[in-house]
């Protein structure tokens, strides 16, 4: 029983195994929330600065009015603190992969052991490195952080030259801050549970978002809406895809049987950007292909709600405030390095290794013929 149990738990991913009691965030896949720290995600993007959520993540709590200011200087400063460490990186931002570069990147960081300076600086590094490989890939040089800035519209100014679309970008950045148990969360929150340093936490985590299945989707969206050019040709490309047997990207998710709620923040925060002029017809087209592709995916999966996901609209703003597609996944990170901090500081006070077991089902040695 057990083993069969084992065994159905691997095959699925450890779908629906409990990894950990967490109080940072809560996803309901059923009703589509996300609950993060008592927070839901829309009130948070609604209102929340990024540097909040941070403090929310790492304290519990939301900053109240004498809080906020120092933060947001104290992560100012640990962003001019990173650029100088850049002449040190060596080789590390050449990287062609924004990702490879960023992980490299952040692998050079040493920490101090005081784990609420440690995440500051972590979190800092990680924008400051994206946005110094974004211009380095331009054929540009770096920019300096300006530490008066809030830390969204400095990482849009530092990777693009220009923050005026700074509040859709902070939005982004407050949505996918955290997100329960993902593969990346689990990877750090793993490197913890061994005792070892919240860079190698983090490290693991970059690592762990490269992938497609889970932070590499958003400039794979980009290329769908690209090669679908215009509405009316939505349904027939994406029947010729499914067709072939190829995932649409953006669409469907471990937990949610609904349209991911975060989704729907950020398809909001491009409207406002429409309303401004920007991303007009890139919407229109988005919201065809999202229609097409869940009317043929409920075709084909009538037993498995395959609905929006977070990388969706991430494509549309990502673009739409100027990164170019290469930047998506890195931009990811640049939020959700606040999540990972926050798993690693509480898989510390579970202080328990994490090592699961695995069955196995390899050759058995060959009875030895003096010792039958
Ligand atoms: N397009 C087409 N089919 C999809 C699909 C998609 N985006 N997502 C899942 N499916 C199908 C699978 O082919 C599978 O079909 P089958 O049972 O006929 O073999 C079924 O749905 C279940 O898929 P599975 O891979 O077991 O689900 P999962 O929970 O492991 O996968 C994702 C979740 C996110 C990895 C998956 O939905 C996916 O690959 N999405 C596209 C990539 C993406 O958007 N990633 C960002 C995630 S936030």
């Amino acid at each position: 029983m057990d083993r069969e149990v084992t065994d159905t738990a691997a095959a699925s991913g450890l779908e629906g195994v409990e990894a950990a009691r967490t109080a940072i965030s809560d996803v309901d896949g059923e009703r589509g929330r996300l609950t993060i720290a008592g927070q839901d995600v829309e009130a948070l993007a609604a209102r929340a600065s990024f540097e909040d959520v941070c403090i929310l993540l790492w304290d519990g709590r939301l900053p109240d009015d004498g809080e906020s200011a120092p933060f947001r200087r104290a992560l100012g400063r640990a962003r001019v603190h990173a650029y100088e460490e850049l002449a040190g990186l060596g080789s590390a931002l050449q990287a062609a992969d924004g990702m490879d570069a960023l992980r490299a990147a952040v692998a050079h960081l040493t920490v101090t052991g005081d784990e609420s300076e440690d995440r500051v600086r972590v979190t800092a590094a990680t924008a400051v490195f994206a946005a110094a490989w974004c211009r380095i890939r331009a054929g540009l040089a770096p920019l300096a952080p300006d530490p008066t800035l809030a830390h969204a519209a400095d990482y849009l100014r530092m990777a693009t030259g220009r923050a005026e679309r700074a509040a859709a970008l902070e939005a982004y950045l407050v949505t996918v801050a955290e997100h329960g148990m993902n593969a990346s969360t689990f990877a750090a929150r793993v490197v913890a549970s061994t005792g070892s340093d919240l860079v190698s936490s983090v490290v693991a985590g970059i690592g762990t978002l490269k992938g497609p299945l889970h932070g590499g989707a958003p400039g794979l969206v980009l290329d769908m809406l690209d090669a679908i050019g215009a509405p009316e040709r939505a349904a027939g490309w994406i029947d010729g895809e499914l067709r072939a047997g190829r995932r649409l990207m953006g669409m469907g998710h471990r937990i949610y049987r609904v349209r991911d709620p975060r989704a729907a923040v950020l398809e909001k925060a491009v409207a406002a950007l429409e309303q401004a002029d920007v991303a007009g017809s890139r919407l229109r087209l988005a919201r065809a292909t999202e229609s097409a592709a869940q009317q043929a995916l409920a075709a084909r999966h009538a037993d498995r709600p395959l609905r929006t996901n977070v990388e969706f609209y991430t494509a549309v703003l990502l673009e739409a405030v100027g990164l170019p597609r290469e930047a998506f996944t890195p931009t990811f990170a640049v939020g959700r390095v606040a999540g990972w901090c926050a798993h690693v500081a509480e898989q510390r006070r579970v202080g328990k290794l994490i090592r699961p077991s695995a069955t196995y089902v390899g050759p058995l040695p060959a009875p030895d013929p003096a010792n039958p």
